[in-house]
């Protein structure tokens, strides 16, 4: 038996995180997809830093970070420089280094999730890209000097980026930049032991999603025709971040992971 397998065919003695330190970006409240990934890693040992946006959620994310042993939460608008480079001023002093980093950070003005794509304006256009894709890289440029060790960055994104899915409109063209910086950071930090991957999770009922018209109706399509006929539960993609988080997914680098029923196989 291979000295990897062992590892991992373990007593239950040896969890998958242990010793890691993982950062995690978009918690707002406990139906966040961001909340279910921090509490797959937790169980695995990991220790979390949460950031968050705005003093409107603060709350929230300081009450369920309490209820992890270790956690510390950091205020961080994507959109600003300044507060993250901060986030990982404080990061370096307090955790040192760094293994995870978890980015599940979106927003597109609410008038262009309604009408028809065509009426996007550049302003919205710009909006949704700067917070929902640019943010990846500029969170990952000040992420990477802490990762000495190596480490692996995981991304949120949809099915919207590579097929059109109705009033998801200029979110899913952000997507499609998020993805491909995903595929570019993978290419520029291979060399360190850093890994970019995405996870592409089905419709989730969370704060973000209730912002998309006809999100419900987009529930009840993936229930009909993905080939598991259920939604997706964010528990699902938080045990998917889990695995690329760890050891496990070595191998993977620069992948986006569906994690959505079966629902983007299916042609009709
Ligand atoms: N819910 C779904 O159906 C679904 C499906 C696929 C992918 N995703 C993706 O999952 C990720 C998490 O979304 P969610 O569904 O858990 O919703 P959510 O509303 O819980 O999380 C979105 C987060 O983005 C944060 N955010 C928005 N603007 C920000 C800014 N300027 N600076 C910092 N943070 C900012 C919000 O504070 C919030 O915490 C997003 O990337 C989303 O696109 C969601």
């Amino acid at each position: 038996m291979s000295e990897t397998t062992t590892e991992t065919q373990n007593k239950g003695e040896t969890m998958l995180l242990k010793g890691k330190k993982a950062v995690i970006f978009g918690v707002a409240n406990k139906r966040s997809i961001a909340w279910a990934i921090a509490q797959s890693l937790a169980s695995q040992g990991a220790q979390i830093a949460f950031t968050f946006q705005g003093e409107r959620i603060e709350k929230n994310v300081r009450d369920l970070a309490d209820t992890l042993e270790g956690s510390q939460v950091l205020p961080c608008d994507v959109t600003n420089d300044d507060e993250i480079k901060a986030v990982f001023d404080e990061l370096k002093n307090s955790f040192g280094q760094i293994d995870i980093l978890v980015h599940c950070v979106a927003f597109a003005k609410k008038e262009d999730l309604e009408t028809d794509f065509v009426s996007t304006s550049r302003d919205g256009f710009h909006l949704a890209h700067d917070i929902s894709a640019y943010s990846l890289t500029a969170i990952s440029k000040h992420a990477v000097p802490l990762m000495t060790e190596g480490g692996s960055i995981v991304a949120l994104t949809y099915l919207g980026s590579v097929a059109v899915v109705p009033r998801y409109n200029v979110m899913g063209v952000a997507k499609a930049a998020l993805e491909a910086s995903i595929r570019y950071l993978a290419s520029d930090l291979g060399a360190k032991n850093i890994r970019v991957n995405g996870i592409s999770a089905g419709p989730i009922n969370t704060l973000a999603a209730r912002g998309i018209s006809g999100f419900t109706e987009m529930l009840k399509v993936v229930r009909e025709k993905a080939p598991l006929k259920r939604n997706t539960e964010a528990s699902e993609v938080g045990d998917t971040a889990l695995f690329l988080a760890s050891n496990l997914s070595r191998g993977i680098t620069g992948n986006i992971l569906y994690v959505d029923s079966g629902y983007s196989i299916m042609g009709m």
